[in-house]
């Protein structure tokens, strides 16, 4: 089963790029931008990925991030995680940054956008993998600095995809960026939202009906509420779902009693993505083979999570027809 799930055309919809430094690229990183790291050594960082959480991780997330310094350094983090995809069977990847991350410590909103539009540019060229750019708000800052960095992005807007909210969720509900999501709109961007990861339901209809979501980012507890998953049903909604972060965040116990084998039974548009793969123990492959042992996936449910990622990308309707029919002529 898993050289079948490697050989599937797939793609990922829900990734953080800054969630794919991996240790070793972070002391590299670390060391070339002559930055002290608190961690004696990869083993020591690896050892502090224990989390019980979204916070828990947060912290440890935004703390490795700031080793990335120069554009040279986002390109390199890119071209790390497209070699990865590439090695997943991945053809085509929708990829978050968090900008406020980055330009809250002093670096250009241009150091970030241009170093990982230079590694997609890359990644398309030299592995034949398409990318995606979705710029992510921090949910725990207030609305007005969402509201600057869009401005920010406005010279690059039209390489941006569209917008995401993402960071701690809990008390942080989407009803407090509708005007930052109403102006991203307005410019024609794609719209995304963290929403029932750990929040509540509530939080996922608010997504829904306030910041007027193309997707929403894991969605895990719309399952708590009938007349939510007939909403989201009916309309199609893409679950961007993201099993080992699931797991690793304690969302889930284990992945036995993970929810994505029950929302492609009630009809949703579930999705398998890594979230932060070099924290969560696993890249896209990874999420798709260990999901699919202990769900006991069938060869239709992936065939379908398969067909999923391409017809909930942003990709356009001739693309997406493209991938389909690969991926029919790999099931046939
Ligand atoms: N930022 C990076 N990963 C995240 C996640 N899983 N949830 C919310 N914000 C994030
Ligand atoms: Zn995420």
């Amino acid at each position: 089963m898993n050289a079948f799930i490697n050989g599937l055309p797939k793609a990922e919809l829900h990734m953080h790029i800054e969630g794919s430094l991996e240790p070793e690229l972070m002391f590299d990183l670390a060391r070339r931008n002559r930055i002290a790291l608190p961690f004696a050594s990869v083993e020591a960082v690896r050892a502090a990925y224990a989390f019980s959480n979204l916070q828990d991780f947060l912290d440890i997330f935004y703390q490795g991030a700031q080793v990335l310094l120069t554009e040279d350094d986002f390109r390199d983090l890119a071209m790390a995680y497209f070699r990865r995809l590439a090695d997943d069977g991945g053809v085509h990847a929708e990829i978050f940054f968090d900008p406020q991350t980055h330009t809250d410590r002093g670096l250009p909103f241009s150091v970030a956008v241009d170093g990982l539009l230079a590694g997609m540019a890359w990644a398309e060229l030299e592995l034949g993998i398409t990318s995606k750019l979705i710029l992510c708000f921090l949910r725990h800052l207030p609305e007005d600095a969402a509201l600057a960095t869009l401005k920010m992005a406005e010279p690059w807007l039209d390489r941006i995809a569209g917008v995401g909210l993402d960071s701690s969720e809990k008390g942080f509900p989407p009803s407090g960026f509708v005007k930052v999501f109403t102006a991203a709109r307005e410019r024609g961007l794609k719209l995304v939202a963290h929403a029932g990861e750990e929040g509540p339901p509530d939080y996922v209809w608010e997504a829904l009906d306030l910041l007027k979501v193309d997707r929403i980012d894991h969605g895990n507890r719309a399952l708590e509420d009938g007349k939510l998953i007939g909403r989201l049903a009916a309309e199609g909604m893409t679950l961007t779902v993201c099993p080992l972060s699931n797991l690793k965040l304690c969302v889930v116990d284990e992945l036995k009693v993970h929810p994505l084998k029950r929302m492609l039974d009630l009809g949703l548009k579930a999705t398998i993505n890594s979230d932060d793969p070099a924290y969560f123990g696993g890249y896209l492959g990874q999420n798709w083979t260990q999901t699919a042992t202990a769900l006991e996936l069938s060869r239709e449910d992936l065939i379908q999570l398969a067909r999923n990622s391409f017809t909930g990308s942003f990709l356009t309707p001739e693309e997406i027809g493209q991938h389909l029919a690969r991926l029919d002529a790999y099931t046939r």
